[in-house]
């Protein structure tokens, strides 16, 4: 018996919702129905929602910091969850992983230099090394055996060619769902540290590894910094509360002075309470949650599989992020976003995450069964015939 009701339509219009209420400021049709950008129509368990609503009854918003009793949970997380032991002194709290990534660019090269992605992968990685003035180097992900891998000769001749300063390794890897194997994570910190590459490692899908387990870069003795959250864990990004781990003193200094650079000082006062709560009764929602998540993926899989075999998925292994393949139409880039759009739906379009994402589409699965369905049969009508 589940304890949750992961299958409750909430209205989420109305609600400065990105996801829900700005179809017209970006482009889309009002009415639309949204699966792109990566949060979740589930509303959280009372567990966490009361000591948040006990601290909203207190009134005083003050400046606040993070006390032990945070940093313990953190380090208890990572223990339980990923099996590492991080230290309260390598931990840095700040309010977004992006701009954690942002900091460790500046902090690992100069103007110009070449940082090493990916691609497909979560788009503001590049637009970060860009917006800071690097060169954003892909190693573009081959797919062999109906699995998604990096070329790791490409990878190599990548970081030697271009004097890669730094790596963002995304892991579980948004869009195509990898949880990187032990081997591979191997090679990639022997090539890493070969070329003297610093691995900047966002691990912020960790909790999102269905029948795989998660293997952090802090397993390895390289030069490294974790860049995650528990905003996607426990659908709370808008409290804007994230975390770095940087065990390399030099690296965790630098990255303090960046913060100073940009006058960041206090926390989120909401986002410490959610993440701490989130973290310490939140425990039985995530694993439910869970289970309905990759329900949905298996649900999607076997409705291509039977209804539109042309569209082929390669099923993650983690995130609630899908990749959708829709190449077997051979269709131009408009006429594919044409068809996604007459199927009134709003998904991402591979080519923003990289250039071989041509005629692919993300979807985001954190939602009701019943839009789930919403979305298959909107696709079906529309691809049937093709
Ligand atoms: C891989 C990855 N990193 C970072 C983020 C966002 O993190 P934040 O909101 O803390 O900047 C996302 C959100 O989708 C993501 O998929």
């Amino acid at each position: 018996m589940s304890k949750y009701n992961f299958d409750e339509i909430i209205n989420r219009k109305n609600t400065n919702s990105l996801k829900w209420d700005f179809a017209k400021e970006r482009g889309k049709k009002e009415g639309i129905l949204p699966f792109w950008v990566a949060d979740m129509d589930f509303r959280l368990t009372n567990e966490i929602l009361n000591p948040l609503i006990d601290k909203i009854k207190e009134g005083i918003f003050g400046y606040s910091d993070p006390k032990d009793d945070y940093y313990e949970a953190l380090i208890s997380w990572y223990l339980k969850h990923y099996k590492i032991n991080i230290r309260k002194e390598n931990i840095i709290i700040n309010s977004s992983v992006v701009s954690s990534i942002c900091s460790l660019i500046r902090i690992a090269s100069k103007e110009n230099d070449a940082i090493l992605i990916n691609e497909p992968v979560y788009y503001p990685f590049k637009l970060s090394i860009l917006a800071n003035k690097r060169k954003a180097i892909s190693s573009d992900l081959i797919i062999e055996e109906g699995k998604y891998k990096i070329d790791f000769v490409d990878f190599e001749n990548k970081i030697k060619n271009n004097n890669i300063k730094a790596y963002i390794l995304c892991n579980p890897h948004n869009p195509v769902g990898r949880v990187w194997d032990k081997d591979e994570l191997e090679k990639i910190v022997s090539i890493c540290k070969k070329y003297n590459v610093f691995i900047i490692s966002d691990e912020i899908h960790a909790d999102f590894c269905y029948e795989k387990e998660f293997i952090s870069i802090a397993n390895f003795d390289t030069n490294y910094a974790i860049v995650s959250a528990l905003t996607k864990t426990f659908n709370i990004p808008g409290f804007k509360i994230a975390h770095a781990i940087i065990p390399n003193e030099i690296i965790y200094d630098n990255f303090k002075n960046d913060l100073d650079k940009i006058g960041y000082s206090q926390q989120s006062i909401m986002g410490l309470v959610a993440s701490k709560t989130a973290m310490l009764y939140g425990e039985e929602w995530l694993s439910e949650l869970k289970d309905y998540l990759w329900n949905n993926i298996l649900y999607v899989d076997n409705y291509l599989k039977t209804y539109l075999p042309k569209i082929k998925l390669i099923k993650p292994e983690g995130t609630y992020l899908i990749r959708l393949d829709f190449n077997e139409f051979n269709l131009t880039h408009k006429r594919l976003s044409d068809l996604i759009e007459k199927a009134n739906l709003w998904l991402d379009d591979g080519i923003i995450f990289g250039r071989s994402g041509k005629g692919y589409q993300r979807i985001n699965i954190a939602t009701p069964k019943v839009n789930i369905d919403l979305m298959l049969k909107s696709l079906y009508e529309v691809f049937k015939n093709l």
